[in-house]
Protein backbone atom coordinates (compact mmCIF):
# COMPACT_ATOMS: atom_id res chain seq x y z
CA UNK A 1 0.00 0.00 0.00
CA UNK A 2 1.27 3.15 -0.89
CA UNK A 3 0.98 5.34 2.35
CA UNK A 4 0.64 8.95 0.49
CA UNK A 5 -1.81 8.03 -2.03
CA UNK A 6 -4.08 6.56 0.08
CA UNK A 7 -6.63 9.58 -0.23
CA UNK A 8 -5.84 13.59 -0.50
CA UNK A 9 -5.76 15.32 2.43
CA UNK A 10 -6.61 18.75 3.18
CA UNK A 11 -4.13 21.57 4.30
CA UNK A 12 -5.47 21.61 7.60
CA UNK A 13 -5.36 18.03 7.96
CA UNK A 14 -1.83 17.96 6.81
CA UNK A 15 -0.83 20.73 9.51
CA UNK A 16 -2.68 18.03 12.20
CA UNK A 17 -0.53 15.25 11.12
CA UNK A 18 2.43 17.36 11.87
CA UNK A 19 1.79 19.12 15.11
CA UNK A 20 0.22 15.47 16.76
CA UNK A 21 2.94 13.48 15.15
CA UNK A 22 6.03 15.68 14.60
CA UNK A 23 8.76 17.38 17.29
CA UNK A 24 7.54 21.36 17.62
CA UNK A 25 11.00 22.30 16.92
CA UNK A 26 9.42 24.72 14.26
CA UNK A 27 6.79 27.46 14.47
CA UNK A 28 5.64 27.30 9.97
CA UNK A 29 3.15 29.84 8.78
CA UNK A 30 0.06 27.95 7.91
CA UNK A 31 0.15 27.18 4.17
CA UNK A 32 1.06 23.33 3.54
CA UNK A 33 2.93 23.40 0.00
CA UNK A 34 2.91 20.72 -2.61
CA UNK A 35 4.61 21.68 -5.65
CA UNK A 36 7.39 24.47 -6.77
CA UNK A 37 8.51 25.66 -10.03
CA UNK A 38 11.46 28.91 -10.79
CA UNK A 39 9.94 32.31 -7.95
CA UNK A 40 6.17 30.32 -7.04
CA UNK A 41 4.93 27.50 -5.11
CA UNK A 42 1.50 26.23 -4.70
CA UNK A 43 -0.46 24.97 -1.63
CA UNK A 44 -2.33 21.47 -1.10
CA UNK A 45 -5.60 23.31 -2.48
CA UNK A 46 -3.69 24.81 -5.63
CA UNK A 47 -3.44 28.37 -4.82
CA UNK A 48 0.22 30.01 -6.09
CA UNK A 49 2.61 32.05 -3.94
CA UNK A 50 5.40 33.80 -4.71
CA UNK A 51 8.60 32.41 -2.28
CA UNK A 52 10.30 35.35 -0.51
CA UNK A 53 12.38 33.22 1.72
CA UNK A 54 13.55 30.86 -0.75
CA UNK A 55 14.07 28.09 1.93
CA UNK A 56 16.49 30.53 3.97
CA UNK A 57 18.17 30.95 1.07
CA UNK A 58 18.94 27.53 -0.53
CA UNK A 59 16.51 28.13 -3.29
CA UNK A 60 18.63 30.33 -4.86
CA UNK A 61 18.41 28.79 -8.52
CA UNK A 62 14.27 28.20 -7.90
CA UNK A 63 12.11 25.44 -7.59
CA UNK A 64 13.10 22.40 -9.16
CA UNK A 65 15.10 23.88 -11.24
CA UNK A 66 15.21 21.59 -14.41
CA UNK A 67 19.23 20.94 -14.95
CA UNK A 68 19.41 20.45 -11.12
CA UNK A 69 16.17 18.25 -11.13
CA UNK A 70 18.10 16.20 -14.06
CA UNK A 71 21.29 16.12 -12.25
CA UNK A 72 19.08 14.69 -9.38
CA UNK A 73 17.45 12.19 -11.13
CA UNK A 74 20.31 11.02 -13.36
CA UNK A 75 22.88 10.18 -10.67
CA UNK A 76 19.94 8.93 -8.49
CA UNK A 77 18.99 5.80 -11.23
CA UNK A 78 23.04 4.88 -11.17
CA UNK A 79 24.82 5.05 -7.90
CA UNK A 80 23.81 7.12 -4.68
CA UNK A 81 26.00 6.67 -1.79
CA UNK A 82 29.59 4.52 -1.68
CA UNK A 83 30.58 6.00 1.55
CA UNK A 84 34.13 7.73 1.46
CA UNK A 85 35.33 3.48 2.30
CA UNK A 86 35.68 3.64 -1.52
CA UNK A 87 35.75 6.19 -4.28
CA UNK A 88 33.05 6.94 -6.70
CA UNK A 89 33.78 8.22 -10.27
CA UNK A 90 31.65 11.86 -9.74
CA UNK A 91 33.59 13.30 -6.26
CA UNK A 92 36.78 13.92 -7.61
CA UNK A 93 34.90 16.09 -10.87
CA UNK A 94 32.93 17.81 -8.15
CA UNK A 95 36.19 18.71 -6.19
CA UNK A 96 38.30 19.84 -9.10
CA UNK A 97 35.16 22.21 -10.41
CA UNK A 98 34.24 23.52 -6.66
CA UNK A 99 38.06 24.23 -5.80
CA UNK A 100 38.52 25.80 -9.19
CA UNK A 101 34.97 28.13 -8.63
CA UNK A 102 36.04 29.24 -5.53
CA UNK A 103 40.14 29.63 -6.31
CA UNK A 104 41.07 27.13 -3.02
CA UNK A 105 42.96 24.28 -3.24
CA UNK A 106 40.78 21.64 -1.69
CA UNK A 107 37.26 20.84 -0.02
CA UNK A 108 35.95 18.95 2.68
CA UNK A 109 32.15 18.05 1.46
CA UNK A 110 29.62 17.38 3.90
CA UNK A 111 26.02 17.23 4.07
CA UNK A 112 24.22 20.39 6.08
CA UNK A 113 25.46 24.09 6.98
CA UNK A 114 25.94 22.97 10.75
CA UNK A 115 27.88 20.07 9.89
CA UNK A 116 30.31 22.57 7.76
CA UNK A 117 30.61 24.75 10.53
CA UNK A 118 31.91 22.00 12.99
CA UNK A 119 34.60 20.73 10.47
CA UNK A 120 35.74 23.78 9.95
CA UNK A 121 35.99 24.34 13.70
CA UNK A 122 37.91 21.35 13.88
CA UNK A 123 40.07 21.99 11.34
CA UNK A 124 40.82 25.50 12.72
CA UNK A 125 41.62 23.59 16.46
CA UNK A 126 43.74 21.50 14.56
CA UNK A 127 45.55 24.18 12.12
CA UNK A 128 45.93 25.70 15.49
CA UNK A 129 48.15 23.00 17.43
CA UNK A 130 49.71 21.84 14.77
CA UNK A 131 50.57 24.49 12.64
CA UNK A 132 50.95 27.86 14.63
CA UNK A 133 52.25 26.00 18.38
CA UNK A 134 48.48 26.78 20.28
CA UNK A 135 49.19 24.22 23.19
CA UNK A 136 46.74 21.47 23.07
CA UNK A 137 43.14 22.12 24.25
CA UNK A 138 43.94 26.13 24.50
CA UNK A 139 42.89 27.53 21.06
CA UNK A 140 40.41 29.88 21.21
CA UNK A 141 38.07 31.19 18.47
CA UNK A 142 36.41 34.49 17.94
CA UNK A 143 32.96 34.48 17.12
CA UNK A 144 30.13 37.60 16.36
CA UNK A 145 26.92 38.47 19.35
CA UNK A 146 24.18 37.41 17.61
CA UNK A 147 25.58 34.72 15.09
CA UNK A 148 23.78 32.14 13.68
CA UNK A 149 25.73 29.07 12.36
CA UNK A 150 23.24 26.14 13.56
CA UNK A 151 22.27 23.96 16.06
CA UNK A 152 24.71 21.40 17.41
CA UNK A 153 25.66 21.16 20.85
CA UNK A 154 28.66 23.27 20.02
CA UNK A 155 27.73 25.62 17.71
CA UNK A 156 24.71 26.59 19.90
CA UNK A 157 27.59 26.85 22.85
CA UNK A 158 28.41 30.30 21.18
CA UNK A 159 24.92 31.04 20.33
CA UNK A 160 23.55 34.13 22.06
CA UNK A 161 20.27 33.43 21.45
CA UNK A 162 18.33 31.68 24.65
CA UNK A 163 16.08 30.01 22.81
CA UNK A 164 18.79 28.15 20.85
CA UNK A 165 20.74 28.19 23.80
CA UNK A 166 18.78 27.67 27.22
CA UNK A 167 18.86 23.64 28.82
CA UNK A 168 20.93 22.25 25.90
CA UNK A 169 24.11 22.90 28.26
CA UNK A 170 26.51 21.69 28.90
CA UNK A 171 28.54 24.33 26.88
CA UNK A 172 31.58 23.28 24.90
CA UNK A 173 34.45 26.16 25.41
CA UNK A 174 37.03 28.09 23.74
CA UNK A 175 35.21 30.78 22.51
CA UNK A 176 35.71 34.53 22.78
CA UNK A 177 31.77 36.63 21.70
CA UNK A 178 32.78 40.23 20.19
CA UNK A 179 30.39 42.62 19.25
CA UNK A 180 29.37 42.65 15.26
CA UNK A 181 30.67 45.36 13.07
CA UNK A 182 33.18 46.10 15.72
CA UNK A 183 36.90 46.58 15.18
CA UNK A 184 37.85 47.48 18.35
CA UNK A 185 36.21 45.25 20.17
CA UNK A 186 37.82 42.64 17.55
CA UNK A 187 41.10 43.53 18.01
CA UNK A 188 40.66 43.31 21.77
CA UNK A 189 39.91 39.93 21.03
CA UNK A 190 42.81 38.67 18.91
CA UNK A 191 45.39 40.08 20.92
CA UNK A 192 44.47 37.52 23.74
CA UNK A 193 46.35 34.24 24.07
CA UNK A 194 45.82 31.27 22.06
CA UNK A 195 43.37 32.89 19.37
CA UNK A 196 43.19 30.43 16.53
CA UNK A 197 40.39 31.89 14.48
CA UNK A 198 37.58 34.46 13.57
CA UNK A 199 34.32 32.76 12.32
CA UNK A 200 32.10 35.21 10.98
CA UNK A 201 28.76 35.72 8.38
CA UNK A 202 29.72 38.48 6.58
CA UNK A 203 26.50 39.43 7.07
CA UNK A 204 23.93 38.32 10.21
CA UNK A 205 21.19 36.90 8.07
CA UNK A 206 19.46 34.85 10.82
CA UNK A 207 19.87 38.26 13.26
CA UNK A 208 18.23 40.26 11.22
CA UNK A 209 19.97 40.71 8.10
CA UNK A 210 22.27 43.38 9.32
CA UNK A 211 25.12 44.23 7.12
CA UNK A 212 28.10 45.37 8.49
CA UNK A 213 29.99 48.77 7.82
CA UNK A 214 31.85 48.52 4.70
CA UNK A 215 35.31 48.18 5.19
CA UNK A 216 34.41 46.01 8.18
CA UNK A 217 34.99 42.72 6.70
CA UNK A 218 38.09 43.87 4.71
CA UNK A 219 40.08 45.28 8.08
CA UNK A 220 39.07 42.18 10.09
CA UNK A 221 40.65 39.90 8.19
CA UNK A 222 43.96 42.25 7.77
CA UNK A 223 43.86 42.07 11.43
CA UNK A 224 43.83 38.54 11.48
CA UNK A 225 46.10 38.08 8.90
CA UNK A 226 48.82 40.19 11.14
CA UNK A 227 48.22 37.72 13.63
CA UNK A 228 48.07 34.48 12.28
CA UNK A 229 44.57 34.09 13.02
CA UNK A 230 42.35 31.89 10.33
CA UNK A 231 39.65 33.61 8.97
CA UNK A 232 36.84 31.65 8.40
CA UNK A 233 33.72 33.08 7.05
CA UNK A 234 30.00 31.11 7.14
CA UNK A 235 28.57 32.36 3.87
CA UNK A 236 25.67 29.31 3.93
CA UNK A 237 23.22 32.01 3.42
CA UNK A 238 25.16 35.10 2.19
CA UNK A 239 27.05 32.16 -0.32
CA UNK A 240 26.60 31.01 -4.11
CA UNK A 241 24.71 34.84 -5.93
CA UNK A 242 22.46 35.50 -3.01
CA UNK A 243 23.91 38.76 -2.19
CA UNK A 244 25.04 40.33 -5.76
CA UNK A 245 27.88 38.70 -5.95
CA UNK A 246 29.40 34.90 -5.56
CA UNK A 247 30.54 35.60 -1.95
CA UNK A 248 29.59 38.56 0.20
CA UNK A 249 33.11 38.59 0.73
CA UNK A 250 34.16 39.25 -2.35
CA UNK A 251 32.49 42.85 -2.17
CA UNK A 252 35.33 43.67 -0.07
CA UNK A 253 37.87 41.37 -2.11
CA UNK A 254 38.06 39.51 1.48
CA UNK A 255 39.70 35.73 0.75
CA UNK A 256 38.99 33.62 3.41
CA UNK A 257 41.40 31.05 4.89
CA UNK A 258 38.63 28.98 5.36
CA UNK A 259 35.19 29.05 3.58
CA UNK A 260 31.94 27.23 4.57
CA UNK A 261 28.83 27.10 1.75
CA UNK A 262 25.57 24.90 2.23
CA UNK A 263 22.14 25.58 1.53
CA UNK A 264 22.49 26.96 -2.30
CA UNK A 265 25.30 24.68 -3.27
CA UNK A 266 22.55 22.23 -4.32
CA UNK A 267 19.81 24.74 -5.45
CA UNK A 268 17.72 23.16 -2.31
CA UNK A 269 17.61 19.92 -4.34
CA UNK A 270 19.66 17.73 -1.83
CA UNK A 271 21.28 18.46 1.60
CA UNK A 272 25.42 19.36 0.12
CA UNK A 273 27.49 21.86 1.95
CA UNK A 274 31.34 21.96 2.02
CA UNK A 275 34.67 23.50 3.64
CA UNK A 276 37.11 24.72 1.72
CA UNK A 277 40.95 26.10 2.22
CA UNK A 278 44.29 26.05 1.01
CA UNK A 279 46.40 22.82 1.37
CA UNK A 280 48.31 24.19 4.41
CA UNK A 281 45.57 24.28 6.44
CA UNK A 282 43.13 21.32 4.42
CA UNK A 283 46.37 19.24 4.88
CA UNK A 284 46.23 18.64 8.77
CA UNK A 285 43.09 16.29 8.41
CA UNK A 286 44.34 13.06 8.16
CA UNK A 287 42.21 9.53 7.30
CA UNK A 288 40.10 8.78 10.27
CA UNK A 289 40.13 12.64 11.87
CA UNK A 290 36.55 13.76 10.39
CA UNK A 291 33.84 12.05 8.02
CA UNK A 292 30.29 11.67 7.24
CA UNK A 293 28.74 8.65 5.44
CA UNK A 294 26.86 10.45 3.51
CA UNK A 295 29.53 14.00 2.38
CA UNK A 296 30.41 13.75 -1.06
CA UNK A 297 28.45 11.17 -2.06
CA UNK A 298 27.76 10.99 -6.09
CA UNK A 299 24.19 12.32 -5.89
CA UNK A 300 25.47 15.62 -4.04
CA UNK A 301 28.53 16.16 -6.22
CA UNK A 302 26.48 15.77 -9.46
CA UNK A 303 23.58 18.22 -8.31
CA UNK A 304 26.40 20.82 -6.86
CA UNK A 305 27.91 20.92 -9.99
CA UNK A 306 24.55 21.67 -11.89
CA UNK A 307 23.72 24.11 -8.78
CA UNK A 308 27.02 25.81 -10.07
CA UNK A 309 26.45 26.24 -13.13
CA UNK A 310 23.16 27.15 -13.21
CA UNK A 311 24.41 30.51 -10.80
CA UNK A 312 27.04 30.96 -13.84
CA UNK A 313 25.34 30.33 -17.12
CA UNK A 314 21.86 32.42 -15.55
CA UNK A 315 24.08 35.23 -14.31
CA UNK A 316 22.19 34.90 -10.87
CA UNK A 317 24.85 37.31 -9.05
CA UNK A 318 24.36 40.06 -11.51
CA UNK A 319 20.13 39.52 -11.04
CA UNK A 320 20.39 39.66 -7.76
CA UNK A 321 22.32 42.51 -7.99
CA UNK A 322 20.39 45.02 -9.85
CA UNK A 323 17.04 43.60 -8.86
CA UNK A 324 18.43 43.70 -4.63
CA UNK A 325 18.57 47.75 -5.57
CA UNK A 326 15.40 47.93 -6.96
CA UNK A 327 13.62 46.39 -4.47
CA UNK A 328 15.36 48.17 -1.82
CA UNK A 329 14.26 51.76 -3.85
CA UNK A 330 10.42 50.70 -4.13
CA UNK A 331 10.57 49.20 -0.01
CA UNK A 332 11.66 53.07 0.44
CA UNK A 333 9.25 54.49 -1.54
CA UNK A 334 6.46 52.52 0.73
CA UNK A 335 8.74 53.29 3.61
CA UNK A 336 7.37 57.14 2.90
CA UNK A 337 4.01 56.23 2.42
CA UNK A 338 3.69 54.30 5.70
CA UNK A 339 4.48 54.32 9.77
CA UNK A 340 4.54 50.86 9.87
CA UNK A 341 7.75 49.88 8.19
CA UNK A 342 10.65 51.60 9.77
CA UNK A 343 13.47 50.70 7.32
CA UNK A 344 14.76 48.16 4.40
CA UNK A 345 18.11 46.68 4.62
CA UNK A 346 20.11 44.43 2.91
CA UNK A 347 22.26 43.12 -0.30
CA UNK A 348 21.17 41.77 -3.72
CA UNK A 349 18.55 39.33 -2.66
CA UNK A 350 19.05 39.29 1.01
CA UNK A 351 16.81 42.17 2.30
CA UNK A 352 14.58 42.98 6.03
CA UNK A 353 12.24 45.33 6.60
CA UNK A 354 11.91 46.83 10.39
CA UNK A 355 8.63 46.63 11.35
CA UNK A 356 7.73 49.80 13.86
CA UNK A 357 7.11 47.65 16.82
CA UNK A 358 8.04 45.86 19.65
CA UNK A 359 9.96 43.06 18.95
CA UNK A 360 7.72 40.97 21.31
CA UNK A 361 4.98 42.01 19.43
CA UNK A 362 2.85 39.84 16.52
CA UNK A 363 2.60 42.42 14.18
CA UNK A 364 5.61 41.06 11.94
CA UNK A 365 3.85 37.24 12.34
CA UNK A 366 0.43 39.17 11.29
CA UNK A 367 1.81 40.76 8.31
CA UNK A 368 3.51 37.32 7.08
CA UNK A 369 0.30 35.84 7.78
CA UNK A 370 -1.40 38.95 5.28
CA UNK A 371 0.91 38.64 2.84
CA UNK A 372 0.53 34.74 2.50
CA UNK A 373 -3.34 35.59 1.83
CA UNK A 374 -2.49 38.09 -0.67
CA UNK A 375 0.20 35.45 -2.26
CA UNK A 376 3.48 35.65 -0.65
CA UNK A 377 4.93 33.90 1.31
CA UNK A 378 7.86 35.33 3.88
CA UNK A 379 8.94 34.37 7.34
CA UNK A 380 9.55 36.93 10.16
CA UNK A 381 13.23 36.52 12.18
CA UNK A 382 13.59 38.01 15.50
CA UNK A 383 10.79 39.23 16.55
CA UNK A 384 10.00 42.50 14.13
CA UNK A 385 12.08 41.91 11.25
CA UNK A 386 11.09 40.62 7.94
CA UNK A 387 13.15 39.24 5.62
CA UNK A 388 12.41 39.28 2.31
CA UNK A 389 14.66 36.80 0.09
CA UNK A 390 13.02 35.66 -3.02
CA UNK A 391 14.75 32.99 -5.63
CA UNK A 392 17.52 34.79 -7.39
CA UNK A 393 16.00 33.59 -10.71
CA UNK A 394 12.92 36.16 -10.73
CA UNK A 395 12.60 38.59 -13.05
CA UNK A 396 11.93 42.47 -12.83
CA UNK A 397 8.52 41.94 -13.88
CA UNK A 398 8.07 39.27 -11.01
CA UNK A 399 9.62 41.62 -8.21
CA UNK A 400 7.74 44.39 -9.18
CA UNK A 401 4.42 42.54 -9.24
CA UNK A 402 6.06 41.36 -5.50
CA UNK A 403 6.38 44.56 -4.77
CA UNK A 404 2.81 45.81 -5.76
CA UNK A 405 1.66 42.35 -3.39
CA UNK A 406 3.75 44.16 -0.22
CA UNK A 407 2.54 47.54 -0.92
CA UNK A 408 -1.08 46.68 -0.88
CA UNK A 409 -0.49 44.59 2.44
CA UNK A 410 0.89 47.16 4.30
CA UNK A 411 -1.29 50.01 3.49
CA UNK A 412 -4.33 47.48 4.04
CA UNK A 413 -3.10 46.42 7.61
CA UNK A 414 -4.24 46.90 10.44
CA UNK A 415 -2.60 46.11 14.07
C1 LIG B 1 25.05 31.51 8.34
C2 LIG B 1 24.50 30.15 8.58
N1 LIG B 1 25.33 29.16 8.97
C3 LIG B 1 24.89 27.91 9.20
C4 LIG B 1 23.55 27.59 9.05
C5 LIG B 1 23.09 26.21 9.35
O1 LIG B 1 22.73 25.51 8.21
P1 LIG B 1 21.87 24.17 8.32
O2 LIG B 1 20.49 24.57 8.73
O3 LIG B 1 21.91 23.58 6.93
O4 LIG B 1 22.53 23.29 9.32
C6 LIG B 1 22.65 28.59 8.64
C7 LIG B 1 21.22 28.28 8.49
O5 LIG B 1 20.37 29.12 8.40
C8 LIG B 1 23.14 29.89 8.41
O6 LIG B 1 22.32 30.88 8.03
Amino acid sequence: MDTLQEKKLSSQELIELENKYGAHNYHPLPVVLSKGEGVYVWDVEGKRYYDFLSAYSAVNQGHCHPKIVNALKFQAERLTLTSRAFYNDVLGIYEKYVTEYFGFDKVLPMNTGAEAVETAIKLCRKWAYEKKGIPENEAKIIVCENNFHGRTTTVISFSNDPDARKNFGPYTPGFIKVEYDNLSALEAALDMENVAGFLVEPIQGEAGVYVPTDGYLFDAWQMCKERGVLFIADEVQTGIARTGELLACDYENVKPDILILGKALSGGAYPVSAVLANDDIMEVIKPGQHGSTFGGNPVAARVAIAALEVVKEEKLAENAKRLGELFREEMNKIIEQTDLIKQVRGKGLLNAILINDTPDSSTAWDLCVALKDNGLLAKPTHGNIIRFAPPLVITEEQLMDCVSIIRKTIMEFKK
